[in-house]
């Protein structure tokens, strides 16, 4: 018998690298003998699950480390993970030589091989662990996650994702499948497949096999008994054709949420980002998916200060921000990221204050959208999942749209999806009634 260990885990960024957290857990936990603890002093292995896409987290992280080192049990060890450690490798032992091991966001599949061998850094990007079949995941109740590929192709110019997690690879369907169905078994009823650009899927496989569509696998996945929600992200807008949007508006168990990440309203800045779509493109997406779907909710991510970004090129992103009223915007500041392609536009990059201007500007722009478009939810009804008692005695959940709802109910909810009638309204959630 191993003597049972406690792991730390931090994690940044998105929910790929949330997900991959939980793999690393469930491998540690199975083969290891590791536990989950929220207290780093009591850790005997602090993993941090690392972030690069912009540049301030990656600042933070040698300082978070000299803390960690300094608070942590004696003997225990310092694993760095994600993309960061894709990209830095090697200069992060250099820097931080307390630091036992680098594992690369490629290369998650490895934790169980690197985490007792001093100074091991894997970050080989082209590592395929496609086909890989963690240990299951058994963490989340009711709702379950899928990664659906790894790495991107796309070479969106300020991104450094391509760098950190590789060429496109689409796990294969069955694989999928059957991972769901298991989760679905153990009480499941909504999945998340998660991917850099899930719509992309199914055009390189690590085996050789007909290509398909990311549509044909909401098709196939949707055919799962028992499996009641189904929602992605991030989908691109380039690659919403008509077919896909058809089958998001007419296929029950997707929910009605989408992310389309539209990055700049201008198309001298689509361009330069390299983005491959035109504002254009982009509101005919809307107009249609709109149309189709009237309770559709969407969210954005917005890029201010690209290089070269003028006052006319964000007046047209608000113009877009105006027209399409996002439900949900996530913004940030350009951050000049090494191995990209914007880096070559260095002395075009826009001053902090006007950056900073700018970004208040779009904030203040959406928080009306958000007040106004969370007051027309008054009185509509909405089916939510009830996921948390929260302390006051409500049930906290999800509407298929994404709206957070609370209403009054007691723990037998839980797990449930309940017709509601909403009675009220702040910026961010709703007030809700059993109907
Ligand atoms: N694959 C996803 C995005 C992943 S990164 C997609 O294409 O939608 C998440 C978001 O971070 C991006 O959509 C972008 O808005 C932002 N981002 C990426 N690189 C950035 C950079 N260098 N500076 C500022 N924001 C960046
Ligand atoms: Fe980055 Fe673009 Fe790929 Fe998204 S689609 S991960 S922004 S390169
Ligand atoms: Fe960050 Fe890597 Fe995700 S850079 S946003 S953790 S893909």
């Amino acid at each position: 018998m191993i003597e049972e260990k406690k792991l730390f885990i931090q994690t940044l960024g998105c929910q790929m690298n949330t997900l991959d957290s939980e793999h690393m857990l469930s491998e540690l936990e199975k083969y290891k003998n590791y536990t989950q603890t929220d207290k780093l002093e009591d850790a005997d292995l602090i993993l941090v699950n690392t972030c690069s896409v912009r540049e301030k987290p990656v600042q933070k992280l040698f300082s978070e480390l000299g803390q960690f080192n300094a608070k942590k049990k004696k003997g225990a060890k310092i694993g760095v993970c994600g993309c960061t450690a894709s990209h830095l490798g090697n200069d992060i032992i250099k820097r931080a030589p307390y630091v036992d091991f680098v594992l690369g966001a490629r290369n998650i599949s490895k934790i169980k091989d690197v985490v007792d061998i001093k100074g091991s850094v894997e970050i080989d990007i082209n590592y395929n662990d496609s086909t890989y079949e963690f240990a299951p995941n058994e963490k989340s109740i009711y709702k379950t996650q899928a990664n659906i590929s790894i790495g991107c192709d796309k070479k969106c110019s300020y991104c450094i994702v391509p760098s950190t997690r590789g060429e496109e690879i689409s796990i294969p369907q069955e694989l999928l499948i059957s991972q769901i169905r298991k989760d679905v078994e153990n009480g499941a009823i909504e999945l998340m497949l998660l991917g850099q650009n899930v719509n992309a899927y199914g055009k390189r496989f690590s085996d050789k096999r007909e290509k398909t569509s990311f549509t044909k696998l909401l098709q196939e996945i949707s055919k799962i008994e028992g499996l009641e929600r189904i929602r992605f992200t991030s989908p691109h807008p380039l690659h919403m054709d008509d077919e896909f949007i058809e089958e998001f508006a007419q296929n029950p168990k997707i929910c009605k949420y989408i992310h389309m990440p539209l990055q700049s309203g201008s198309n001298e800045i689509l361009k330069a980002m390299k983005r491959g779509y035109t504002k254009e493109w982009f509101l005919s997406r809307v107009e249609k998916l709109k149309k189709l779907v009237p309770e559709l909710r969407i969210s954005t991510d917005i890029i201010v200060a690209f290089p070269k970004e003028s006052e006319a090129d964000f007046l047209d992103t608000l113009a877009v921000v105006e027209e399409v009223k996002f439900d949900q915007i996530f913004n940030f500041i350009y951050s000049p990221r090494p191995n990209t392609k914007a880096l070559e536009l260095k002395e075009f990059e826009i001053p902090r204050e006007i950056a900073v201007a700018r970004l208040t500007r779009l904030i203040e722009l959406h928080k009306l959208h958000q007040s106004e478009l969370m007051q027309k939810n008054i009185g509509k009804e909405f089916e939510v999942l009830a996921e948390n008692l929260s302390k006051n005695g409500e049930v906290f959940g999800y509407s298929d749209n994404n709206l957070q709802v609370f209403f009054k109910a007691s723990e037998e909810a839980l797990g449930k999806i309940q017709r509601v009638k909403i009675s009220g309204a702040s910026r961010t959630s709703l007030q809700a009634q059993k109907v």
